[in-house]
């Protein structure tokens, strides 16, 4: 197994301007008569919460002067900008989900189509909404070997863009780590004069070592939207926009971030985009490089162990087109349960990232270690026991085709009632429902509830998923449009 250096503490803030501010405000021992109220010093209040908030400081009079005279988000963003092939980028603290409400606003005129990717997260439908935009959706190929989506190929974009869309939005990687051939999807895109936006909440860590995928700016995409939470070490709800202004403009980019952002950013996420940009920009290729050498330990391991392999396998994709560093456990090839799998893990300290039937998603990234990759190791093999096989199965969320029955925006805000699971079948879902993890929606608000839908969510939730969204979350009744 390899570990990590640890570069020593003054060192990073050299190279980020707004981790550097952060960590400053701590040493200047500012006294603070403006918000949050906390003042840093809640901990005189009551010793728990003081754990909780006395870290935070805001970006106004934080980060930055009241005034944001010190133009530090503004260098810190634009180091981010150089570092993903970008021109324009800004941080926030709502996550992928408002980096994907800002750039559908940016690119939305109410009534347009755009190219989405079926699969995308619930975070662009309910950009759709707020932008008005009708989606020309794009199916993904499934994989028959493992009945994962491997993306959209040439010729699905080729027939999407028939259908004259004002923009294409792509998400990739999928949540199993699959690709679409990005490059020629782009190339595809440009022909035609339009700008094309990748959903890459998954990732951030692309482009820093030649054993995983370059990002989606490498490649000439227009604007990425990245989750610095997910795959790189930062804070929950830290996201990075980044785009090129050729296709896009710059001022709508601007407006669409700060209309759907909060007036009162917290400076700790701010600041370890900034600070996660400059470990990655220092390190990354020596920091994924250790991840990929502990991940094949691992695995090897695991494989000595059971006998089989445990993971989808990268080398069964063209190069490009998996991430490496995603762990995807398909449990058919021995018959296991995998909520029932995960719950072993955590009755054994470990909480992984999504479980369903048939699939066990563990994250790793760069912050682990042996000690972590062991331990996971010996959770799987105390909570695995290989039985018959079964036949591959696609999850719900990958293999529903949508009926349309009305506009997304129309749907949303149509008048609605709640009937029972048996009535609602044929109806108009007035929801977005979606197993969670993935977020991927089975049904968006306007679409017709088949009996496929209806019968795949009774099922899946029985298996013990979460079901989230749905006005009823037991199921027994569903919100459709009124008649
Ligand atoms: C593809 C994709 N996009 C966007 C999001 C939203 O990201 P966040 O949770 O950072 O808001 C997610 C969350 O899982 C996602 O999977």
């Amino acid at each position: 197994m390899s570990g990590n250096s640890v570069i020593p503490p003054q060192e990073l803030r050299l190279h980020a301007p707004l981790l550097d501010a952060y960590l400053r405000y701590f040493e200047d021992g500012i006294t603070s008569f403006s918000t949050p109220g906390h003042k840093q010093q809640a901990a005189l209040l009551d010793l728990g919460l003081g754990k909780v908030v006395d870290a935070d400081i805001p970006l106004y009079g934080g980060l930055d002067e009241m005034k944001l005279t010190n133009g530090t988000l503004a260098a810190a963003e634009k180091l981010a900008a150089e570092c993903w092939n970008a021109d324009w980028a800004r941080f926030s603290t709502g996550g992928s989900t408002h980096g994907n409400q800002a750039l559908i606003l940016a690119i939305a005129t109410p009534g347009a189509k755009i190219a989405i990717t079926r699969t995308a997260h619930r975070s662009l439908i309910s950009a759709l909404v707020l932008g008005g935009v009708e989606p020309i959706w794009l199916t993904p190929e499934i994989d028959e070997a493992t009945g994962i989506p491997l993306g959209i190929s040439t010729a699905e974009l080729s027939r999407a863009l028939e259908h004259s869309p004002t923009a294409v939005f792509l998400t990739e990687p999928g949540y199993l780590g699959t690709l679409s051939p990005l490059r020629e999807l782009i190339d595809l895109t440009h022909e035609r004069n339009i700008p094309i936006i990748i959903d890459q909440a998954w990732g951030a860590h692309f482009g820093f070592h030649p054993g995983i995928p370059p990002h989606a700016m490498e490649l000439g995409a227009d604007a990425m939207v990245t989750s610095i939470h997910k795959n790189l070490p930062g804070y929950c709800a830290a996201s990075l926009v980044v785009a090129n202004t050729t296709r896009i403009s710059a001022a709508r980019l601007e407006q669409s971030f700060e209309a759907t952002h909060t007036t009162s950013p917290a400076g700790a996420p701010l600041a370890s985009i900034d600070g996660v940009r400059a470990l990655m920009q220092l390190r990354g290729h020596e920091l994924i490089q250790n991840l990929l050498q502990n991940i094949a330990h691992f695995k090897n391991d695991l494989k000595e162990h059971f006998g089989f392999d445990l993971f989808i396998d990268p080398d069964r994709f063209a190069p490009g087109s998996f991430d490496a560093t995603k762990l995807v456990i398909q449990t058919h090839h021995f018959g296991g349960d995998g909520v029932a799998i995960e719950r072993a893990l955590t009755s054994h300290g470990v909480r992984v990232e999504m479980a369903d039937r048939d699939t066990i998603i563990p994250i790793v990234t760069v912050a682990d270690d042996e000690r972590s990759f062991t331990i996971l190791a010996n959770a799987l093999k105390a909570s695995i026991i290989a039985q018959a096989p079964r036949a591959v199965a696609t999850a719900l969320s990958w293999r529903i085709s949508p009926t349309f029955g009305v506009s997304i925006r129309e749907a949303f805000f149509s008048s609605s009632e709640m009937v029972s699971a048996v009535e609602a079948a044929g109806r108009i879902s007035a929801d977005l429902i979606a197993p969670y993890p993935p977020g991927v929606p089975v049904v968006t608000p306007g679409e017709v509830l088949t009996q496929e839908i209806l019968s795949g969510l009774a099922e899946v939730a029985a298996e013990g998923v979460r079901i989230a969204y749905s006005t009823d979350p037991t199921l027994a009744t569903y919100r459709v449009l009124e008649k």
